[in-house]
């Protein structure tokens, strides 16, 4: 299943889809592929869950098909749902071409259910129906797809209820038509920010990771190869301050820390501003990239940022 024969191999490959994943990140998605399970990414904000499946798409030579979560979110977007306008097209062509002997009255009782059995055959065909991305992934031809359902904790909790069978056997129920089972099973992540607790039932299909913050060597990866016109000296000016604002004692007087999207977009801001090295005033002034709350805006003082950019001592 995995034509990745390390985890090395694997890291490797998403690098080269500019995805920087740590040991941990690989290790987990190394075993998602190679037992076929789905993959439960967790994790704060704009820290790379989305990213890994697009990458991973690029990498495994994928298609991408991507469920996008949100609260009312009903099977028939999910899942497929009949093209009722062909079917009602369907019916009435066949109606106009059968209508002297199939009008109810002129058969008998019998007569009528034949037809009515006909033609729900007829209507109820595969062609009539419209695919939605997780029949999609079942479908999709070898290679075979990666399936992004994207923040599962925005649907609903009847809605993960249906999920459940699907990420167990990679097959789901059309009643019209019986059981659909994957060709190729599909490469699934999910992810989710947290706003609630997922089912227990859930999680036990999948493999479970937390995406945590990068730690600043991966931080400077992802910022050199996302904006390489940036000087080595600012990227890494900028992962150093981004590291500082996630950690004590700074983090304290934020709501919601950058991620590592903040970060790119701060080092592209920096670029723009022709900025050479952030000082306090620079960084007072660029406040709204990195945090997207007025309070944690304001929160950011020039007190705070002279103090977040003095030189960090040499170790000893
Ligand atoms: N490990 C990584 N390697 C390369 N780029 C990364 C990585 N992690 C994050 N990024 C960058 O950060 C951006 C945001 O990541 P992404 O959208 O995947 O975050 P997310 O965890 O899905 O956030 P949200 O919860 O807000 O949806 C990406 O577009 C990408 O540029
Ligand atoms: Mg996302």
């Amino acid at each position: 299943m995995t034509p990745f024969p390390t985890i090395d191999a694997l890291t490797q490959a998403l690098e080269a889809a500019g995805y920087f994943a740590d040991r941990r990140l690989a290790t987990a998605v190394f075993l998602a592929l190679k037992l076929e399970r789905p993959l439960l990414l967790e994790g704060e904000p704009g820290v790379g869950k989305t990213e890994l499946a697009k990458a991973l798409s690029l990498a495994l030579q994928r298609e991408m098909l991507r469920l996008q979560c949100y609260d009312g979110l009903e099977q028939r977007e999910a899942l497929y749902e009949w093209n009722y306008a062909a079917q009602l097209l369907h019916m009435r062509a066949a109606q106009a071409l059968h209508e002297p002997s199939s009008t109810p009255g002129t058969g008998g009782p019998d007569h009528v259910g034949d037809v009515v059995a006909k033609m729900e055959r007829e209507v109820y065909q595969a062609r009539y129906l419209i695919r939605r991305p997780l029949l999609q992934a079942l479908q999709t031809p070898a290679p075979g797809a990666v399936l992004l359902i994207d923040e599962v904790d925005r649907a609903d909790e009847p809605f993960e209820a249906f999920l459940l069978e699907y990420l167990g056997e990679y097959q789901v129920s059309i009643p019209e038509i019986g059981t659909v089972r994957a060709g190729v099973i599909p490469v699934t992540i999910l992810t989710s920010n947290r706003t609630r607790e997922l089912n227990d039932a859930v999680k036990r299909r999948c493999l479970y990771h937390w995406l945590d913050y990068p730690e600043r060597e991966r931080e400077l990866a992802i910022v050199r190869a996302q904006v390489p016109q940036a000087s080595s000296a600012l990227s890494a000016q900028v992962a150093a301050v981004v590291g500082k604002l996630r950690s004590q004692p700074f983090a304290n007087a934020f709501q919601r820390a950058p991620g590592i999207a903040e970060s790119v977009e701060w080092a592209k801001a920096l670029v723009a501003l022709d900025t050479l090295a952030i000082d306090p005033e620079v960084m007072a002034d660029t406040a709204g990239i990195l945090f997207k709350q007025r309070e944690d805006v304001a929160a950011l003082t020039r007190d705070m940022a002279t103090e977040l950019l003095k030189p960090e001592e040499a170790p000893a």
